[in-house]
């Protein structure tokens, strides 16, 4: 979408605090992998619990392309796909999709087992780095895939059935463990993945994986093994709640000194945001209910405090939770620290913050914690922060899914209007945020104000 379009912009009068009730579903960081792994089976794949949100539609749009039927079930978050006929999709069907998402890579593992042939389009995804997809194809022909680099996007084929094998990543990237998992399943052997990433996205595709069929078994020190087989099925499978969203919400909740109940929300995958807000000075109480968990978010009510915090992948405090928490830690007393270890460009959104008044300060070197890739490298990847500062309107353009979210939330902190440009970059990932943030009184209207 144009930026510039009325539809594209929200205006934002902060200074509520917000309060009420929301609900997440799926994890979007879930979802279109569960949809890529429909293409594995034989038969019909059920997923519940999907959100609206685009990148469920990119993924629709390329399941569709290569002859997979998805429809809606009786619930409207409920997907069908069946991949009786599935076939090979026009090159141009396919890059109608360039740039929109970095999920299409994902479809290589599946596509070859079914049609010996894979055609991705350039990719898209949040600007947070450079998002090389080196392990992807490195893997990829590690199995016996042939990569053919064209101006248009990857050509990748298998002239025979892929066969496993033993792959160790540089480092435990989230995509690649995917990559893996989604070819290594029907291919012959066995195969080890060393150094690969476990965040409960991963499990829960894993999980979707051994309904249809799959054996994989996770073992210490981020070791997988996939024992191939020769056919899958199909799942039924209700998807993890996204723990992205619900961090975000907990976020809103402490930078407007509100109260946000997340329906769906899950206290397990969450512990090291938890523990977190918690130290920040906010506080959060768990309602197990199986029919419906949630997790009630609010401030405490004192001065909330500084910290220090670096992102690392699970276990550790995941990045995407860096944004948000770095809005909320602008209200705190004192000296912040925030090191991003997974992405080396993931801080650049801060000096639209400063902008609004906060006082942050980036850095090259690797500060509060461990040395990270990054710290010989040049790139800005640390952050000081100054607290509390008054926050006052501003014109904000969205880089960035995590970083438009968080201006959202700098927005409805801050006294005074706000223009907040390129919203459509929020649907990627946060499902009807914007009748959601007027539900729990939040003043935002779409379009810029007159
Ligand atoms: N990397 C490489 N080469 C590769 C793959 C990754 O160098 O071939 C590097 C990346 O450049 C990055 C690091 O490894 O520095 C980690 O990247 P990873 O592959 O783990 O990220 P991803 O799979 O592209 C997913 C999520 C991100 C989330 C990360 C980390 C999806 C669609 N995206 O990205 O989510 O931040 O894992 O947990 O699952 C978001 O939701 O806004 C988002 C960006």
């Amino acid at each position: 979408m144009d930026p510039s379009t009325a539809s594209d912009v929200l205006t934002v009068n902060g200074g509520a605090a917000l309060s009420g009730e929301v609900r997440v579903r799926g994890a979007k960081n879930l979802v279109p992998k569960a949809m890529v792994a429909a293409l594995l089976g034989h038969g019909t794949s059920v997923l519940h619990n999907v959100p609206d949100i685009s990148d469920v539609r990119i993924v629709t749009g390329l399941l569709e392309a290569h002859g997979v039927s998805v429809t809606r079930g009786d619930s409207t978050d409920t997907l069908i796909m069946d991949p009786a006929s599935v076939e090979r999709a026009s090159d141009a069907a396919v890059e109608a999709h360039a740039g929109t998402s970095r999920i299409p890579v994902l479809f290589c593992g599946p596509l070859l087992h079914r049609l010996g042939r894979a055609f991705i389009p350039d990719l898209g995804g949040c600007k947070i780095g450079d998002r090389p997809i080196d392990f992807h194809l490195d893997a990829l022909r590690a199995f016996g895939a042939v990569v053919e680099k064209r101006p248009e996007g990857l050509l990748i084929l298998a002239p025979e059935r892929l066969r496993g094998t033993h792959i160790r990543l540089p480092y435990p990237s989230v995509g690649a463990t995917e990559q893996v998992l989604l070819t290594a399943v029907l291919a012959e052997g066995v195969t080890e993945l060393s150094n690969a990433a476990t965040e409960p996205e991963i499990v829960d595709l894993i999980a979707v994986l051994q309904k249809m069929g799959a054996i994989v078994s996770v073992h210490n020190d981020r070791v997988i093994r996939i024992i191939g087989v020769d056919r899958l099925g199909g799942f039924t499978h209700r998807a993890l709640p996204d723990r992205l969203e619900t961090a975000s919400w907990a976020c809103a909740a402490l930078a407007t000194a509100g109260d946000i109940r997340v329906v769906g929300a899950r206290q397990g995958d969450m512990m090291t945001f938890l523990n977190v807000f918690r130290r920040i000075g906010g506080d959060f109480e768990v309602d197990d209910n199986p029919g419906d968990p949630s997790i009630r978010f609010w401030h405490s009510g004192g001065p909330t405090h500084a910290l220090a915090l670096e992102t690392d992948v699970h276990p550790g405090l995941q990045t995407d939770w860096q944004q948000p928490l770095v809005v909320a830690l602008t209200q705190a007393q004192g000296l912040s620290i925030v090191h991003e270890t997974v992405y080396e460009q993931r801080l650049g959104f801060t000096e639209a913050l400063n902008r609004m008044g906060a006082q942050i300060q980036l850095y090259r070197e690797c500060l509060g914690g461990s040395a990270c890739r990054f710290g010989q490298r040049n790139f800005q990847h640390s952050a000081v922060i100054s607290g509390p500062t008054k926050l006052h309107g501003a014109e904000l353009t969205i880089p960035d899914l995590r970083a438009g979210f968080s201006y959202l939330i700098a927005a409805l902190a801050a006294q005074g209007t706000s223009t907040v440009h390129g919203i459509s970059l929020i649907h990627r990932g946060y499902e009807d945020f914007e009748g959601k943030l007027s539900a729990l009184g939040a003043d935002v209207e779409l379009g810029a104000a007159r």
